[in-house]
């Protein structure tokens, strides 16, 4: 009978950590009923706009119906699109009634494009104008903006976490759209720019950036060390590596797949690099706090610093240290304790929803340091609030489990 009980609260008790640890919302999920928005939903995929979505508490989405968007779209870089996007993401909660009742008529609401640091000033900001006759405007926030995208209804709330609104047209500045894309950037270039000279002529001298070209059309995303990082302690001259081991080193600097920095804070857990064939695994674990994202080899720990280029399906981004594979440069003393907010989450399988947490329920053993590490992530007042709640609902459901 106690260890029935016992049983059963335990059940309950990983069930509703469960529910809690995935209880975010799911853009795509919540568009999947309107046919009329799949043009929409399918560019949030494609360009991962939708997980920088799921990641926000509080959101509302302005989204265009499927003629609107494809004309948007219609032969622009994907870069562009994402531009659009981000503008059309509002940090904060607005359903049609509050969008009626902006008092003295106008406010000016931060958006998603004004976090990624392409935004100048506050182009990143939308100026929303309750206009007469019941109809809300929506602009830039650029001097000389008009109010060209109205509101045209309703589309999904959940109150106070994401409303969907349709609206008329794409909110639009002058640049918005021009973008560097991988077609028109020189890639070399960019990583000078970005202090990664070594890096740069290490890729072009050693022929991987003809590999890295090759792997580009289906996804890729590289990581480029810092000139400083080739300098560091406890690098090993490059110079005295063979031709094969430097080209496995730079292939083990990038990923096939296209996981910009905000798809990786999604991330946790291994992910195969270019370098992974059947004579070595040649993995990067991917852990993160807050918006800093870590690799891990077993030798050491990179930062992702900046993005060199985000153009789906390609994005480069800068790291702070060399990422030193164990497969190259031997094997680390055995068993040296990892970070505790790291540690021992599921390997990933390569392909599918890199995006998605692990389940806790696949090893119970795991779970106070995954629920550590997604507190730390989600460290927000509402959050807090919300773990409160259900721990306080759990601890209810217990007493009540004993009681029977
Ligand atoms: C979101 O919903 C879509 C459609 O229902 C589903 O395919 C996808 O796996 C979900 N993503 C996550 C991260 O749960
Ligand atoms: C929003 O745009 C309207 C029309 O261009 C302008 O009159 C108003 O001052 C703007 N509001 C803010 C807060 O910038
Ligand atoms: C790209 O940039 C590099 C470094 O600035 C330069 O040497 C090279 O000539 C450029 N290539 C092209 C095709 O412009
Ligand atoms: C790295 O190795 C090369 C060739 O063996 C040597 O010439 C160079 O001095 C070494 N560099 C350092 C910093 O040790
Ligand atoms: C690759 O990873 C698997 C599972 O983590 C492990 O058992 C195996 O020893 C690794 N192989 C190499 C060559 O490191």
């Amino acid at each position: 009978m106690a260890t029935s009980i016992s049983t059963a609260a335990a059940l309950l008790f990983f069930f509703l950590l469960a529910t809690i640890a995935t209880a975010t919302h799911n853009i795509t999920h919540i568009l999947a009923p309107f046919p009329e928005y799949s043009v929409y939903s399918h560019y949030l995929s494609l360009t991962k706009v939708a997980d920088e979505i799921n990641s926000r508490e509080t959101v509302t989405i302005l989204i265009l119906p499927n003629a609107a968007i494809s004309a948007l779209a219609n032969k622009r870089p994907l870069a562009a699109v994402k531009n659009a996007l981000r503008l059309l993401t509002i940090l904060d909660y607005y359903d049609a009634a509050k969008l009626h009742k902006i008092s003295d008529g106008t406010v000016l609401t931060s958006t998603l494009f004004q976090t990624t640091g392409n935004a100048a000033g506050n182009l990143g900001f939308v100026n929303i104008t309750n206009l007469r006759g019941g109809k809300v405007g929506f602009g830039s926030s650029s001097p000389g903006s008009k109010l060209d995208t109205t509101y045209t209804k309703s589309v999904k709330q959940i109150p106070f976490s994401i409303s969907v609104l349709e609206v008329s047209a794409p909110i639009l500045f002058p640049g918005l759209l021009d973008v560097p894309t991988k077609d028109s950037a020189n890639i070399t270039g960019l990583l000078y720019k970005a202090g990664c000279k070594t890096f740069a002529d290490l890729i072009v001298s050693s022929g991987v950036l003809k590999m890295y070209t090759e792997a580009m059309d289906t996804g890729l995303t590289v990581f480029a060390p810092s000139d400083m990082a080739f300098d560091a302690d406890g690098v090993p001259n490059i110079s005295t590596l063979s031709e094969a081991e430097l080209v496995t080193l730079l292939q083990y600097h990038a990923v096939p797949h296209y996981i910009p920095k905000s798809s990786l804070q999604l991330t946790q857990g291994k992910i195969t690099t270019l370098a992974t064939n059947a004579a070595g695994n040649y993995t990067l674990s991917v852990g993160s706090i807050g918006n800093d994202v870590s690799l891990r080899t077993s030798l050491d720990t990179s930062r992702v610093a900046s993005t060199v280029l985000d153009d789906t399906p390609l994005c480069i981004l800068t790291i702070d240290s060399v990422l030193l594979p164990a497969e190259l440069f031997g094997v680390p003393p055995a068993a040296a304790p990892a970070p505790a907010s790291e540690a021992s989450v599921p390997e990933l399988a390569p392909e599918p929803s890199l995006a998605s947490p692990p389940s806790i329920l696949e090893s119970p053993a795991d779970a106070p340091d995954v629920i550590a590490d997604s507190m730390a992530k989600n460290s927000s007042p509402a959050i807090a609030g919300k773990w409160l709640f259900s721990i306080f609902s759990v601890i209810v459901a217990m007493i009540a489990g004993m009681m029977l």
